[in-house]
């Protein structure tokens, strides 16, 4: 169904048809959060939220052109000279341009339609389903020979580097490698990973959106990057994954209260990444839960990176005997709660917190029961 209306919205902006569609989705974590830019462990899954992006080489005239099609707004182009503009969608798409003029790669003028199914600001990472989408239609569209790593690292660059955010490599790690029914329990140290079945019979996951987005999300985000490696730096490490907690508790003079509080937050968020995979192994969904609110405790008193939104909706889930665990995912400080629920009753337990929170809040929130999907796809 959207598969047809992509291509006949392509048909109408362009008046021929797109050669191909690239399907990139979002993601949720499981756990592990803040964890990756530490060198960490996390625990992410792509989900069928998708961008959708329609290609074809433009042989009519010389430029690029970009309809982003639920936004109503077009782009051009001009491939010799990539440059900043005022539009944040714009941006991403210009920043992985200038990663392939990098490369030395020549590229094919092109135009390109997008249409998305991720709900923007609700921490399901649509930037990088959008920049890893793209940066995979460019390479298809050229013949150009790219890893899947070499396109995390285009984005991660591309992001520090063009854009000034300074995040880690999950996002875009998700949204490439994933696959159907797989947990990827990634090591940010060396890179390496491991797909873990998620058959969680009776159970399912679920996110709640708090529908908030505070302004303190890239400024607190980027405090917190910070923290860590003052902690690093003035202990002597190369990041906080080679420090143990001994460690920390030993060096605890030597650190304000605050950098304490971070780097062990830092450090048992990664345990727990591991007792989680083991927890999943063996089928053991009340100590996932568990696990999950002990992740979530962290983060909002430990790391400090939550809201009261997400608090909200947390104790919320704490009060209902058919959600085992739920926990604040991605950046924070607004976005959604990802929730173990019992499949009996599913919507009368969502239709109960999502009242419930309404009350408190006066937001209406928003649910996704999500599924576990593969990654970065040509259709
Ligand atoms: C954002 C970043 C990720 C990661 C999470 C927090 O989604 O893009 O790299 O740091 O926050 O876990």
């Amino acid at each position: 169904m959207i598969i047809q209306s992509i291509k006949n919205s392509f048909e109408r902006a362009f008046s021929f048809p797109p050669s191909f569609i690239v399907r990139a989705p979002g993601r949720i974590n499981l756990i592990g959060e803040h964890t990756d830019y530490n060198k960490g462990y996390v625990f992410p899954a792509a989900i069928n939220k998708y961008v959708y992006l329609a290609f074809s080489a433009n042989v009519l005239s010389n430029d690029t052109r970009i309809v982003a099609k639920d936004i109503g707004e077009s782009a051009s182009f001009d491939l010799s000279r990539i440059s900043k503009s005022d539009k944040s969608w714009k941006n991403f798409l210009a920043g992985i341009l200038r990663q392939f003029q990098e490369g030395s790669h020549a590229l094919k003028n092109f135009n390109c339609l997008i249409q998305s199914t991720i709900p923007i600001g609700a921490g399901m990472s649509s930037s990088s389903a959008l920049e890893c989408g793209f940066a995979k239609g460019i390479a298809y569209l050229n013949n150009i020979d790219i890893s899947n790593w070499e396109l995390v690292n285009m984005s991660h660059r591309s992001n520090h580097e063009f854009l000034g955010i300074k995040g880690g490599i999950m996002d875009q790690f998700a949204s490439l490698f994933g696959k159907v029914d797989k947990g990827m329990l990634l090591d940010c140290i060396d890179r390496s990973y491991e797909y873990v079945s998620i058959e969680l019979e009776n159970y399912q996951w679920v996110l709640i959106n708090t529908n908030v987005k505070h302004e303190n999300l890239t400024s607190g985000y980027g405090d917190r990057v910070q923290e860590c490696n003052e902690v690093t730096s003035l202990l002597g490490f190369d990041s906080l994954r080679t420090l143990t907690i001994n460690h920390l508790e030993k060096n605890r003079i030597k650190l304000s209260e605050l950098a304490f509080k971070r780097a062990q937050f830092v450090l048992k968020e990664n345990e727990r990444v591991k007792l989680f995979a083991e927890a999943l192994r063996n089928k053991e969904y009340e100590e996932i839960g568990s696990l999950l609110y002990a992740s979530h405790d962290g983060l909002k008193n430990k790391y400090e990176v939550s809201c009261k939104e997400l608090d909200l909706l947390v104790d919320l889930a704490k009060e209902h005997e058919n959600i085992l665990g739920a926990r604040m995912m991605g950046g924070g400080f607004g976005g959604c709660t990802l929730n173990l629920i019992k499949k009996e009753n599913i919507i009368t337990t969502i239709d109960s917190v999502e009242e419930k929170y309404f009350a408190s809040s006066g937001i209406k929130p928003e649910s996704y029961i999500v599924k576990i999907v593969d990654g970065v796809t040509i259709l």
